[in-house]
């Protein structure tokens, strides 16, 4: 991509929220999908695909449905890092909690920024000010009200109280950040989910960084490859091309590629199996390695 440098231009933000048990992260995953998706496109049932978008005041946001600190950490270790944002959600009744302080170290190692949602401020035993003196203690995040440079948003998830000035909030990091991609040429995109479909086959997930994804492109992902077939958007519509931050289900894998791999776009058909063969044939040296040093030791 390096030589394209100039073709850099600005994507929508792709957000994760993490947060300890219980304290919202579905309820508010539900409501800004509930509250702000317009799908009811023809024969619109919003698929659960691990990923949607919304349009707020002009501008696109995908929201990832939050997967697991480990997930998180493994994208990472494979390079794919697909998240751009972490919501950081901690339940005002309950406060700072262990799978906070794991959530946000994930998200520190990660260089990723954080945006601290204070939830359950409808509870007559929310404390945000008791919230907030943890944050500091705790995390060592200092709320931007305080002084800090912490962006921290009181909400309501059940409420729907506080979201706009969130999404504001996540579009404002966004433009700071200059999260940039390569929109034209041959698709890189991470894949977020995998499974075998008892209908469909294998199928993917995956959100495009850079580039176009088209239907009939081949590609290769993990130590797979394939044609895609069909692509679904969040929305349950069939779309011939995916772009920059666009989650969308693929069909036309060969297997299940396996979670959190990068997906790449390649011109031909030869090119996707040859690199397939280059990968098997080099795991296969790394497992015979490995078997002689087991008969040395
Ligand atoms: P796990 O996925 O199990 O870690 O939980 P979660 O973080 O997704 O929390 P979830 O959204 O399932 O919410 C847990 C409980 O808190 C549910 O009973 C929600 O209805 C409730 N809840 C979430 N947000 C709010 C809120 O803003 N106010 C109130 N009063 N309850 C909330
Ligand atoms: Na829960
Ligand atoms: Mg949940």
């Amino acid at each position: 991509y390096k030589e394209n440098e100039d073709k850099l231009i600005e994507r929508a933000p792709v957000v994760t929220i993490m947060g300890h048990v219980d304290h919202g992260k579905t309820t508010l995953l539900d409501n800004i999908r509930n509250t702000r998706v317009a799908e009811k496109e023809a024969g619109g049932i919003t698929q659960s695909i691990g990923a949607y978008q919304v349009n707020y005041e002009g501008k696109k946001i995908t929201f990832i449905d939050t997967p697991g600190h480990e997930a998180f950490t493994e994208m990472r270790a494979r390079g794919a890092q697909a998240t751009d944002i972490v919501v950081l959600i901690i339940a005002a009744d309950d406060g700072v909690m262990p799978q906070t302080i794991e959530a946000y170290n994930h998200a520190k190692n990660a260089n990723v920024p954080i945006i601290v949602a204070i939830n359950k401020i409808d509870k007559p035993n929310a404390n945000v000010d008791l919230t907030k003196q943890q944050m500091v203690a705790k995390l060592n995040l200092i709320p931007e009200d305080w002084g800090g440079d912490t962006i921290t948003v009181p909400i309501s998830a059940k409420a729907g109280q506080g979201i706009d000035e969130l999404l504001e909030m996540i579009l404002l990091v966004a433009e700071m950040q200059e999260i940039k991609c390569y929109p034209e040429g041959l698709a890189r995109g991470v894949i977020i989910e995998s499974k075998l479909d008892k209908f469909l086959g294998p199928v993917a997930t995956t959100i495009v960084k850079d580039g176009k994804l088209k239907v009939g492109d081949y590609f290769v992902a993990g130590s797979t490859f394939g044609k895609v077939r069909r692509m679904i958007d969040p929305s349950g519509k069939n779309v011939k091309m995916a772009g920059p931050s666009d989650p969308v289900q693929i069909l036309g894998f060969e297997e299940v590629p396996d979670m959190h791999s990068i997906l790449y776009g390649v011109k031909t058909l030869h090119e996707a199996k040859e690199y397939v063969e280059k990968k098997k044939a080099l795991e296969e040296k790394v497992v015979q390695k490995r078997h002689i040093r087991l008969e040395d030791a």
